[in-house]
């Protein structure tokens, strides 16, 4: 194992794939050197740990792109999110934690997006989730002292490993439809496609359904590029049916996730994950487990595929 350390980007999402950025990162053609592309950016993690010369990091949803694009244009750095997090930091501990709800609102008319890495950084579980006229809705974390120096500090670190990855990079962050990002790949280059899982929650930027998941794969088959496919394999209840019938075609390689719930150390939730590409990655599986905490919305996410082998 080498010692490299996973750079955290500083907004979180559902299905972020930290604890899987080594192991994509491995499959990756050492002679590649064209556009990495991402239709499901998400927070970027994989991404700013490829560390591509040239990217195109895309997602529905708009807050996240703005975040990305408020960087490289220079309007959020590492300071004015540190005097921005003090200010508001200060004022939550004072409120008791009610100021979360004022900062939500001003989010939700204004959008800007230091309020949206306030929200995030202190809502529930680091949360993205939006309600049907798509407001954001996720309740605070009960944690009015939520700011304190060092976690300020490290948030700051975050935003100053992404301002310097796209400094030594061409990074552009859109807002669109996977179907657009995916027709601008061509020869040469990568698609890394991360889509949330079917059966995991909907809200009013994140939905995926069968039809969508068919349409991805005819997409793909039509594409120049090279793609990376993140999904699940299977847990211990059911297996991912759409692995041997939409995806039947093409190179998979598993390997085993540990999701952690709660404290105790026998409490994890084996789950295998799955990398689906249509070139032969020369992959040595290797058997070291992954292990991540697991948010009450992927408890439920789990749950739900559980439940429902139909789906
Ligand atoms: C599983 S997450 C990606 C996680 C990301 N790979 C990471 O590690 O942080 C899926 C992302 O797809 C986005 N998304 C959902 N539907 C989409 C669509 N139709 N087009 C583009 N992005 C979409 C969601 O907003 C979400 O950020």
């Amino acid at each position: 194992m080498s010692g490299y350390k996973t750079q955290i980007p500083p907004i979180k999402c559902q299905g972020i794939k930290s604890k899987l950025v080594t192991w994509i990162k491995a499959i990756v053609p050492s002679d590649f050197n064209g556009r990495w592309i991402e239709p499901f950016m998400g927070s970027g993690v994989v991404a700013f740990n490829v560390r591509p010369s040239e990217a195109l990091l895309a997602d529905s949803n708009p807050h996240l792109i703005n975040f990305y694009q408020a960087i490289t244009e220079g309007k959020i750095t590492a300071a004015s999110t540190r005097s921005f997090l003090e200010r508001e930091g200060a004022k939550l501990l004072q409120s008791d934690g009610q100021h979360y709800y004022a900062i939500r609102e001003r989010f939700n008319k204004e959008g800007d997006p230091l309020d949206f890495l306030f929200l995030n950084r202190a809502g529930f579980n680091g949360m993205i989730r939006f309600n049907k006229n798509g407001g954001f809705n996720v309740p605070f974390c009960h944690k009015p002292n939520r700011f304190a120096k060092a976690y300020i500090t490290k948030i700051c670190n975050q935003v100053q490993g992404i301002v310097d990855a796209c400094a030594l990079g061409n990074y552009k962050f859109q807002c669109q439809d996977y179907a657009t990002t995916i027709k601008e790949a061509s020869s040469g280059d990568i698609l890394y496609c991360d889509p949330p899982y079917i059966g995991r929650h909907t809200d009013y930027f994140n939905t995926w359904n069968e039809e969508q998941e068919k349409q991805l794969a005819i997409l793909l088959s039509e594409t120049k590029a090279i793609f990376i496919l993140s999904t699940w394999h299977s847990n211990e209840f059911r297996t991912n049916q759409y692995i041997d019938t939409i995806w039947s075609n093409y190179d998979i390689i598993t390997r085993e996730h540990f999701y952690h719930v709660g404290a105790k150390e026998d409490n994890r939730n084996p789950m295998l994950e799955a990398l689906i590409t249509n070139f032969n990655t020369h992959y040595e599986e290797k058997k070291e487990p992954v292990i991540s905490q697991l948010s009450l919305l992927d408890m439920q996410a789990q749950h739900i595929i559980a439940d429902k082998p139909s789906e």
